[in-house]
């Protein structure tokens, strides 16, 4: 199993471009399954996850191919299948994407229901019930979820739970009302940037949507759906990860193809903690922007709260914690979008972080050290947060198990050794002691 056996302290400086966004392509690959004509997706990121989904389109009888100029072709040839069983949906959550679109298009979907994950419970309650109120009738049957409808139709839903809105049910109950009868109006949508990239490509696809990226989002509902050629976001998580790399070696780095208003939450604790962090070219595209992160000194002690967009993202936490364990005083972190994640807490006390947490919150009195350590990925943003705390500690860290961070990294070390890091990938069975 590969291990990154990562050198420090190091300073990353230099430019790096910011790929495509995971957590947008996933439901737009699914997109394809609305209609009989190709979609053609650029941009889409070469990871695990996003190859995990191309091979559930495969089984549902679309054909998935990634062409030399590195767009994603998707093309229905066989809708006969509507089965997404457990040995792929057991790998990625996202699978779940699935159940819109095929339940809208084909009137049946059999999904296998996800299980839980490292970062909480994670239950699709709200994805359902969007589902039957547009008319579904859904059953659980050896543990998946068999939903049938020969045609939806168009309500009222209001898809809040107990957490705030959800990202995915939300692009479920979208990419399912595109095709139903009449207007469907969802209330309390996610108003995630994610959300507005699935609109405006469903919206070239022929469907007519309102309110994307507000809480209300009205679809009319349209008989069929064309293909589409489409630009996926930039990775705002991705972003601000690499802003978060700049802060923490105390380095220097221009992001590119950086989705700056996307990240107003994320720049805003930044430039609190006393990084600085400029726009380049004011007068360039906000949401493609050169964006320069700069840190000269430690950084001073913040508050942060994990929100629904746009609040701070709960996908950026573990990154920010990394950098407060080395700050200049007492922080505060609370989370509210998953509570229970906190599995990176461990893991950098062992690097001599000085963490408290009590519930949802934990206190982090800044050290003025972190000092290289073995320490265990357990989820795809804990292991970013241990490879950021890896590059400005003392001595060797060993992240094992770094699989979870290839799931939405694209090849992390190869982008952040040319600006300054000292990583290898290496083989854990080739470690020695
Ligand atoms: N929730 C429910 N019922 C549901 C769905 C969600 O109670 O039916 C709860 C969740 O348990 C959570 C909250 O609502 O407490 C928000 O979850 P949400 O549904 O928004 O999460 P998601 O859509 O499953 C996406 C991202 C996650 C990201 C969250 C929150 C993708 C593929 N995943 O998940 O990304 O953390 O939104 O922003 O888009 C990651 O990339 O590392 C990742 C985990």
């Amino acid at each position: 199993m590969d291990c990154f056996r990562i050198e420090g302290p190091t300073r990353l400086a230099g430019r790096v471009r910011i790929n495509g966004s995971k957590n947008a392509s996933l439901p737009l690959m699914a997109a394809a399954l609305l209609t009989d004509d190709p979609l053609i997706l650029r941009d889409v990121p070469d990871l695990r996850d996003i190859r995990n989904m191309a091979s559930l389109l495969e089984e549902l009888g679309c054909s998935t191919s990634r062409e030399e100029d590195g767009s994603l072709h998707l093309h229905v040839t066989d809708p006969s299948q509507s089965h997404a069983r457990y040995d792929i949906v057991k790998t990625m959550r996202a699978s779940i994407c699935a159940l819109g679109p095929l339940l809208a298009k084909r009137g049946y979907a059999r999904i296998s229901m996800p299980g839980g994950c490292a970062i909480g419970d994670r239950p699709i309650d709200l994805h359902l019930r969007g589902m039957r109120a547009l008319g579904a009738e859904i059953k659980l049957v050896g543990g998946d979820v068999v939903a049938t409808a020969p045609r939806l139709v168009g309500t009222t839903i209001f898809l809040g739970g107990p957490f705030g809105s959800t990202v995915l049910g939300t692009a479920n109950v979208l990419s399912a009302a595109v095709l139903a009868q009449g207007v469907t109006v969802i209330e309390s949508a996610a108003c995630e940037p994610e959300i507005v990239d699935l609109a405006s490509a469903l919206t070239a696809m022929g469907a007519k949507i309102q309110g994307a990226g507000t809480p209300r989002i009205t679809v009319e509902g349209v008989e069929s759906l064309s293909g589409a050629d489409h630009r996926v976001m930039p990775d705002r998580i991705e972003a601000g990860t690499y802003m978060i790399a700049a802060a923490i070696t105390r380095g220097d780095l221009e992001l590119e193809n950086c989705p700056y208003d996307s990240l107003l939450a994320v720049t805003d604790r930044l430039e609190v903690a006393g990084i600085d962090i400029a726009l380049t070219d004011e007068s360039s595209d906000r949401n493609r922007a050169v964006v320069r992160v700069r840190a000269e000194q430690r950084a001073k002690p913040i508050r942060l709260t994990t929100q629904p967009f746009p609040g701070y993202p709960t996908d950026l936490q573990a990154q920010m914690m990394a950098l407060l364990t080395l700050a200049d005083g007492n922080s505060v972190v609370t989370e509210k979008v998953f509570p229970e994640r906190f599995l990176h807490v461990p893991e950098l006390s062992r690097m001599g972080a000085q963490l408290f947490r009590q519930g949802a919150t934990v206190v982090v009195p800044g050290v003025e050290r972190l000092v290289g350590a073995p320490v265990m990925a357990s989820d795809l943003r804990a292991s970013a947060s241990l490879v950021l705390a890896g590059m400005a500690a003392e001595g060797r860290t060993v992240v094992q198990r770094i699989y979870h961070l290839d799931r939405g990294y694209e090849r992390m070390e190869e982008r952040l050794c040319p600006l300054g890091a000292q990583i290898e990938r290496v083989d854990d069975a080739t470690l020695e002691g």
